[in-house]
Parts: structure tokens; sequence; C-alpha cells
């Protein structure tokens, strides 16, 4: 059964010499492609349709008098917006560039019009612009949605949620396993002294070192499946957004997306080797799909995977979809909608998971840190709601409060002066007029906004945490005016404070 609609156009970015590329970088940077340049030329509306995947705002924003034919409308409009643009204009855009170009796949040429064949799009963050390398962008304007095997998808949502989750410590080595269009390398180039980036894709590998190269980024381009290239190497930090979409693995493959392996078992490869390729206190960020079996719990099952390596661990299920809406969404991203195979492929993905026993897919991701304690900690939780991004500083913190918390006993935790996260309110939930509240709801504002119901001692607690007295004299405090043995208290809370501290409510 094949779907693709295209071949990917041929290229060969080995045709481009060192010095064409530092002469495309020149023209790049000559004009101001840069995020912020191209936003501001299209303007809020047009970029936001562009978003959509609707090109007229933005094609009409660059043929305003005022900018129509400069050097970066016509770059935007070649390609971001993937318009046919005049030979003339691109020869002043692209100075001596066009025939590399072409002659590499990059651009193709027909009469006086250049085209886009890949696409180069401005990328940065607060610190950088970087140019990014990879397939254009299908589905434009309605137009087939429909790709080769091998396409290099561009910098996506799950990108972004990856690199926002990503820590941005300074580190030694880090890795970018199943890099695309390189993305990820870039931000590690930021942080990390060497980046190691890993692909099964050629084409994805080739865009990946055009993408460093043009940024003047030094990334160790390798090609090779999972922990296979890194076989024997540790790392202070991988991140990775595998291809972890969860089906049947038979039939065609879109590399960017689909393992080759069924079911979640790319996750889990990547998840159970982790742990041999981190060092002491080293990281693995990854983005994940896992299966919800039938009759097991989703926790019980991505557990199961994380308990031997020696590592802790917080996982966050973000969403979770049930088979019919799981499928619908990937055969959309296929661009299968509308095709004569929809129903014949929906049903075959269906039968698949039921046969396999999948109730249900989440999405979510998973940080594994290397630990050195004895006992490793493990934290899965649901938390479908917004998060404060980016949220990598939260998962750093989390580690740090899990370091503390391992080396507390309880008599040293009841005897610290823990202060209250200045984010912190309460809501209380009660009937009208009523002298108690019914419910105490504590709420954090950053991280991940978690919200906990409390009782009474715990939210008064956390109210008097202020560095000024002990948990113990608190607690003691607490027991006194509620009316409480503060014996019981004292060793009741402890866990509960655990947590607490844990969860970032209170901290030193
Ligand atoms: C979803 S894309 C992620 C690209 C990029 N890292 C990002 O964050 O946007 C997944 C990448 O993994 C690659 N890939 C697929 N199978 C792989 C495997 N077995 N080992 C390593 N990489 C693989 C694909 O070619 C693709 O480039």
């Amino acid at each position: 059964m094949n779907c693709a609609a295209r071949r990917s156009s041929p290229l060969d970015l080995d045709l481009l010499g060192a010095a064409e590329v530092d002469q495309l970088r020149a023209a790049l940077a000559g004009v101001d492609y840069t995020v912020d340049a191209v936003t501001g030329l299209l303007g809020s509306e047009a970029q936001a349709a562009l978003m959509r995947d609707a090109t007229v705002p933005g094609l009409r924003a660059t043929d305003a008098e005022q900018v129509a034919g400069t050097p970066l409308a016509t770059l935007t409009r070649l390609w971001p917006l993937q318009a046919p643009i005049a030979a003339g204009d691109a020869e002043r855009a692209l100075p001596g560039l066009v025939g590399p170009l072409v002659a590499a796949g990059m651009l193709s040429r027909d009469g006086d019009l250049v085209r886009a064949l890949v696409d180069v799009r401005p990328y940065g963050d607060d610190d950088h612009d970087w140019w990014v390398a990879c397939d254009l962008t299908p589905g434009l304007d309605g137009s087939d949605r429909r790709v080769a095997s091998d396409h290099v998808l561009g910098v996506s949502a799950a990108s972004t949620t990856l690199a926002q989750l990503a820590l941005r410590t300074p580190v030694d080595r880090a890795l970018d396993l199943g890099t695309g269009c390189g993305v990820q390398s870039l931000h590690l180039a930021a942080h990390a002294d060497t980046v190691v980036a890993t692909d099964v894709n050629p084409r994805a590998l080739a865009m990946a070192r055009l993408t460093a190269s043009l940024s003047q980024q030094p990334v160790d381009l390798r090609d090779g499946s999972l922990w296979q290239p890194v076989a024997g190497e540790t790392y202070d930090l991988v991140v990775t957004n595998p291809p972890f979409v969860i089906s049947p693995a038979t039939g065609e493959r879109l590399v960017y997306r689909d393992s080759g392996l069924p079911g979640d078992e790319a996750v889990r490869r990547i998840v159970t080797g982790a742990p041999a390729h981190l060092t002491p206190g080293g990281w693995c960020q990854v983005l994940a799909n896992w299966v919800h079996g039938r009759g097991q719990s989703w926790a019980e099952r991505v557990g199961g995977w994380l308990t031997d390596g020696g590592c802790d661990a917080w996982v966050v299920q973000r969403e979770v979809l049930d088979p019919a809406a799981y499928v619908e969404m990937w055969l959309a991203d296929a661009g299968l909608v509308g095709h004569p195979q929809w129903s014949s492929r929906y049903d075959a993905w269906l039968t698949w998971l039921d046969a396999a026993g999948v109730e249900a897919v989440g999405m979510g991701w998973l940080c594994l840190r290397r630990a050195d304690g004895a006992d490793p900690v493990l934290r899965i939780e649901d938390w479908p709601y917004g998060i404060e991004q980016p949220v990598g500083p939260e998962v750093a913190a989390w580690g740090s409060r899990v370091d503390v918390l391992s080396g507390l006993g309880d008599g040293e935790l009841l005897a610290s002066r823990l202060v209250r996260a200045a984010d912190v309110v309460q809501e209380t939930y009660g009937a009208p007029g009523a002298a108690d509240p019914a419910r105490i709801v504590l709420r954090r504002g950053r991280g991940v906004r978690r919200a906990r119901e409390v009782d009474t001692v715990a939210a008064a607690l956390v109210g008097v945490c202020d560095g000024e007295l002990s948990l113990a004299q608190v607690l003691d405090a607490l027991a006194e005016l509620l009316g409480h043995d503060p014996a019981v208290l004292r060793a009741d809370y402890p866990e509960i404070i655990r947590g607490l501290v844990e969860e970032g409510w209170l901290g030193w």
C-alpha cells in the first residue's frame, strides 16, 4: 500500500562547497533574513495565516509597494511562501548563488522563474539568529499534503515543545537523537561543548549539515539507528523527538514519524537504552507517545521501562487520544484527508490497534536523569493543563529538589525553615455562607502551574512558611491551634511536606 504522492526532489548538498555556504550565509545575514525581520515584513495577520498554511496575506504583504522586489521580500516569497520569483530578483537577493543552488537541488529554474525545492527558514532564540534547511512545508493553500517517505520535517510544534523542555545548563557533551533538520542541535550547540546528532535518513543528515554550517554551529553528524551510532559513548544531555507514531509498522513508512517498529517499541528502546549513555547526573529528555494497553495502567507500563536503569525519572502525560482520534490525526498529517485510501487505511490501523490491545494513546514527555543515589525517584503523572514555557528550568529545579530531599532524613526535614514559593495562591470551595471550606486547593502560577488539593493543616503550613520557624515549630503551633496531637502531625506530615517540596510549593 503506497500512498506517498511524490518522490523527494534529488538533493546533492555536497555540491555546495564551504565557500558557497559562506556566501549563502552572508547573503541571508546581509538582507536581515531573520525571524524578527520576516515577522515584521509579514505582519501579525499574514504570519498567523502562514501558520495556518495560507499564503495569500503574506503574498500581499510582500508585494506592497514599499517592499516589493527588496531582497528580504524576495527571500520571504521564495522560501516561507513558496512562490515562484523572477530570476532577476533571485539573483539580486542571492548574488552568484542561483546556479549553485539549482545544481545542488535546492532551487529549480524554469525560464525566468525560480522556485524553492528545499526550504531555508530563519530561526532563533532570544540570543541567536540561525537558519534551518528542511523540506518544503506541504499543503500550503490546500495543496496536496502528501510527502515522500524521506521527507525532512521543518521546525514543528513538537520541535518547539522539545526545545522548551530541554535543559539549558552548560554541558560538555550533548546528543540530538533523530536530528531531522538539525533544529535541536542548534540549541544544544549554544550550551554544549560537543554536539553529536544522529539520523537514519541521509536526506535529514544532509539538511542538518547545511543547517549547522549556515548557522556556524559545529555538529558531529552520524548515520544510524537509535543508540547504535553512539555505542559505548556517554552524554551529559540527550534530547530526542523520535519517530514515535504508534502504528502497525507495515506499509509505507514516513521516516520522520514512523520508526518501523511496532507500537511504542522505539520509545521503549530509547528509554531503556538511555541509562547506559548518560554520564552520572546526565539527562535524557524524550518526547513520546505510548500505548494504553487494555486492562493495564499506562503509568505501570511506562514505569516498567524506568525501574531498572538507575535513573530518576519524571514522566508527564499531556494528552490522551482514543484510537479513532489518534488514527485520524496521523492520517491527516500524512495528507490522506479526502484520499481514496482514507477509509481502508483508517480501518486497517484501527484493526491493528484493536488486535494489539491498544485502548488509547498517551502523549507527553519523559525526563530521565542518571542518579547516583540508591533509590531513584520515579514520578509519573497526568497533567493536561497549560504550563509555563520554557518548562526546562522547572525540570532542572525538580532534579535539584529531588537531590536535596534524598539527602534529608525526616528529623533534618522537620528542622528546616522552608519558604513558600512566591507564586502560590489558595482557592477554597464550599457552599455559599459555609463557615469552613469543603475543599482547599493550592495553585502555582509558575513551572507546570500545578494545582494540589490540601487539608487544613497543609494549607496553613504552606501559608505560614516564610523561613522564620522550623517545620517542627510550625507543626506544633498548628497542632495547638487546630486541636491535633503534635506527635501525630510530626509523624504524618513529613511525607506530605516532601511532596510539597518536590513540587516546588516550599523550598529553602
Ligand atoms: C520527528 S523527527 C524530529 C526531528 C527534530 N529532532 C525535531 O525535533 O524536529 C524524527 C527524526 O528521527 C529520525 N529517525 C527515524 N527513525 C530513526 C531511528 N531509528 N534512529 C534515529 N533517528 C531516526 C527521522 O529521520 C527524523 O529526522
